[in-house]
C-alpha cells in the first residue's frame, strides 16, 4: 500500500492496488464494513432489548445486506453459461510478411484469457446441451486487447445479422408457457424451416459434432472474414483457426445424460489443477481480393457468408502461435464473469471484412457490455489493457469511473497536449472499393448453399454417423407440436439428400415436402422457388424495392481496386 505523509502531500493517492488485493491470504485480512472500519463479529446486530425490532443505525447490517441485494449483474444474453482461465499467447512462426501486428512478430508473446461457452442456455444451464461451443480469447498484447470472439465450429446459423435475436429468441422460454427448447423445440424449428441458410450449421449440430466432451477437445474458428495488413500497406483476406493440441472428443445424445451439469467447468479447471495445462495452434487461412472475387465467380463460394467455408486444400493453414491455459482463476466473477470479449477489439494490423454479421457484431458487444457490466467496463482489472505506454483519451466520468485520468485535459488541449503515434495501416487503401447506392438487403437461399452439407452427408458422415444423426434430429423433433415445421424442415432436409430426408421420414412418421422450389419462406428470399410468387420472403413482393441481389453479397469481381491484394 502506498505510504501517507502526515503533511497531507500523498492524501490523494490512496488506493489499495488490485494485484495485492486478488493475492492477499485470508488471515492476512480484518473483518470490515465497506468503509473500513473494523467490526467485531459478522452476525451480531443491533437490536431494542432483547427481543426488540433492528436498529435503523447498524449500518453493519444494512451494509451487508443491500450490498447482497445487488450482488448480481445481468447475464450475458447469449453465451450466459461458461468457464475460463488465463494462460499465455507465443507466436512461434512470424507472420510478418502478411501482418504487422505486433504480437505476430518473432519472439513476440502475452497474456490471455479464455472464456469458453455453451450458447442458447441460462448461466445455470447443462454443459453437455447439444449446441455451438463459444471460444474467446483476450490476447492482452503491446499494442491493446485483441479479442477473438469465437466459436467451435466454422459455420453459423445466419448470414444476415438482422435475424440473430429472432433467433436467439427462439431458443429462450417461451412467453407464455415459460418453457425452455428441452421440452418444447416447436419455436426452435419453426426459425430454421423458415431461414433454410442454416442448414450447414445444422448438420454440425446434430451430427457427432455436437456436443463437445469437455472445452479442452475441441477447435475454434473466427467463422468471419477478416483481413490482415502489411508494412507495405497489402493486405489478404484471413480465416483464423484455433487447433486443439489434445485433439477432438464428442459425447453421444445418450453419454451426456449422464454428465454432470457442470462437466466442461470440471474438466477444464482439475486439469489445469494438475498441470495438464490445455493447448492451442493458432492458424490462419488466407486468400487475396482477387482469389475472393474468383471463389465467388467460379464457385459460388462467398467469403463474406460465415455458412460458406474456405476450402483447405485450396487455402492451406498456416500456424502462426500457440497458447495455453496454464492458471486457474482466483475469482471467477472478477475474472470471468466481468470479462468482455468484443470482436470490434483489433489491433494495427488486424481489420474487419465487409460481411454484415461481422460488422454488426462489431457494434452488438461493447453496446451489450455498457450494459451487463457498466459504462466503464473497460477499466476492470479483467478487460484493462496492459500496454507499455500510458494510455489516454477523452472518456471521462460515467458510472464507477476509477481510472478518470488524473488532472489531465478532459479536451484536446493545445497547453498541455497529449502525444499521438502515427498510423501504420494505410486505411484508405485497405477499404474495399465500394461502389454504388445504398440498398436494402436479404440474402437468399441457392443451390450453392446446400454444397457443404451435402459434403458431410455423402462424404463425411459414415453409417453409425448417419444413423445417430437421424436419432438426434428425430428425437430433438418429438417435442415439435406443429406437423407443417417437420414437413418443411423435411424438404430442406431433401435438398441435401433424397436418403436423408427418407430416413427422417421414416424416423419422424411426417410426409415432408419434395424440396423447396414450391415453398416461400418468412426469413429469407428463395432463389430456388419454380413460381415467382414464391422468391420474394412472405410480406414482401418483387415488384417494390425487391432486396436480394445478383451476387447475395458475395464480392463479384471488380469489387476491390487492389485487387492482387500482396
Ligand atoms: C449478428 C450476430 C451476433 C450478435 C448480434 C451477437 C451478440 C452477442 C452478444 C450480445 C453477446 C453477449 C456478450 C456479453 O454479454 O459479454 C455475445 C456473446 C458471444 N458471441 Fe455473439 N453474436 C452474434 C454472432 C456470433 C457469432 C457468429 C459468433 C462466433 C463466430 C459469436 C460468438 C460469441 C461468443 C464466443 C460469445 C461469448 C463471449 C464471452 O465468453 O464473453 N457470436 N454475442
Amino acid at each position: 500500500m502506498t505510504a501517507h505523509t502526515a503533511d497531507g502531500k500523498k492524501n490523494g493517492d490512496l488506493y489499495r492496488d488490485y494485484i495485492d488485493d486478488r493475492n492477499a491470504k485470508s488471515q492476512d485480512t480484518l473483518y470490515c464494513t465497506s468503509n473500513g472500519a473494523p467490526y467485531p463479529h459478522p452476525y451480531e446486530t443491533q437490536r431494542v432489548g432483547e427481543n426488540g425490532p433492528l436498529l435503523l443505525q447498524d449500518f453493519h447490517l444494512i451494509d451487508l445486506l443491500s450490498h447482497f441485494d445487488r450482488e448480481r449483474i445481468p447475464e450475458r444474453v447469449v453465451h450466459a453459461k461458461g468457464s475460463g482461465a488465463h494462460g499465455y499467447y507465443k507466436t512461434t512462426d512470424p507472420l510478418d510478411d502478411l501482418c504487422l501486428a505486433d504480437i505476430f512478430q518473432a519472439g513476440k508473446s502475452c497474456p490471455i484469457t479464455i472464456r469458453f461457452s455453451t450458447v442458447g442456455g441460462e448461466s445455470g444451464s447443462h454443459d453437455c446441451a447439444r449446441d455451438p461451443r463459444g471460444f474467446a480469447v483476450k490476447f492482452r498484447t503491446d499494442e491493446g486487447n485483441w479479442d477473438m470472439v469465437a466459436n467451435n465450429t466454422p459455420v453459423f446459423f445466419l448470414r444476415d445479422p438482422a435475424k440473430f435475436p429472432h433467433f436467439i429468441h427462439t431458443q429462450k422460454r417461451h412467453p407464455a408457457t415459460n418453457l425452455s427448447g428441452g421440452d418444447d423445440s416447436t419455436m426452435f424449428w419453426d426459425y430454421l424451416s423458415q431461414n433454410p441458410e442454416s442448414i450447414h450449421q445444422v448438420m454440425v449440430l446434430m451430427g457427432d459434432r455436437g456436443i463437445p466432451d469437455g472445452y479442452r477437445f475441441m477447435h475454434g474458428y473466427s467463422g468471419h472474414t477478416m483481413k490482415l495488413v502489411n508494412k507495405s500497406g497489402n493486405w489478404v483476406y484471413c480465416q483464423f483457426h484455433m487447433k486443439s493440441k489434445q485433439g477432438t472428443k464428442f459425447i453421444t445424445q445418450a453419454e451426456s445424460a449422464s454428465k454432470s451439469p457442470d462437466h466442461s467447468q470440471k474438466d477444464l479447471y482439475y486439469a489445469i489443477e494438475r498441470g495438464e495445462y490445455p493447448g492451442w495452434d493458432l492458424c490462419v487461412q488466407t486468400m487475396t481480393p482477387k482469389e475472393a472475387e474468383d471463389l465467388w465467380e467460379k464457385e459460388k463460394t462467398n467469403v463474406f457468408d460465415l455458412t460458406h467455408v474456405w476450402p483447405q486444400k485450396q487455402f492451406p493453414l498456416r500456424k502462426v502461435g500457440e497458447f495455453f491455459l496454464n492458471e486457474n482463476v482466483k475469482n471467477y466473477f472478477a475474472e470471468i464473469e466481468q470479462v468482455t470479449f468484443n470482436p470490434s477489439h483489433m489491433v494495427p494490423g488486424i481489420e474487419p471484412s465487409a460481411d454484415p454479421v461481422l460488422q454488426s457484431r462489431l457494434f452488438s458487444y461493447p453496446d451489450t457490455h455498457r450494459h451487463r457490466v457498466g459504462t466503464n467496463y473497460q477499466q476492470l482489472p479483467a478487460n484493462a489493457p496492459r500496454v507499455p505506454y500510458r494510455m489516454a483519451n477523452f472518456q471521462r466520468a460515467g458510472n464507477m469511473a476509477f481510472y478518470n485520468q488524473g488532472a489531465r485535459p478532459n479536451y484536446l488541449s493545445s497547453i498541455d497536449p497529449i502525444s499521438f503515434r502515427n498510423r501504420s495501416v494505410d486505411l484508405n487503401k485497405t477499404h474495399g472499393h465500394f461502389t454504388g447506392e445504398a440498398i436494402t438487403f436479404l440474402s437468399e437461399i441457392r443451390p450453392e448453399d446446400f454444397r457443404f452439407p451435402r459434403t458431410l452427408w455423402e462424404k463425411v458422415f459414415d453409417d453409425g454417423a448417419k444413423e445417430r444423426f437421424i436419432g438426434n434430429v428425430s428425437g430433438h423433433m418429438s417435442t415439435c407440436t406443429d406437423k407443417e415445421i417437420i414437413k418443411r424442415q423435411i424438404g430442406i432436409f431433401r435438398e441435401v439428400s433424397e436418403d436423408l430426408a427418407s430416413r427422417l421420414e421414416k424416423a419422424t412418421g411426417v410426409k415432408g415436402y419434395p424440396g423447396i422450389s414450391g415453398l416461400r419462406f418468412n426469413g429469407t428470399h428463395n432463389g430456388m422457388a419454380k413460381d415467382k410468387s414464391l422468391r420474394a420472403a412472405n410480406g414482401m413482393t418483387i415488384k417494390v424495392g425487391f432486396s436480394a441481389t445478383d451476387n447475395n453479397g458475395a464480392p463479384t469481381s471488380g469489387t476491390h481496386k487492389f485487387a492482387d491484394g500482396v
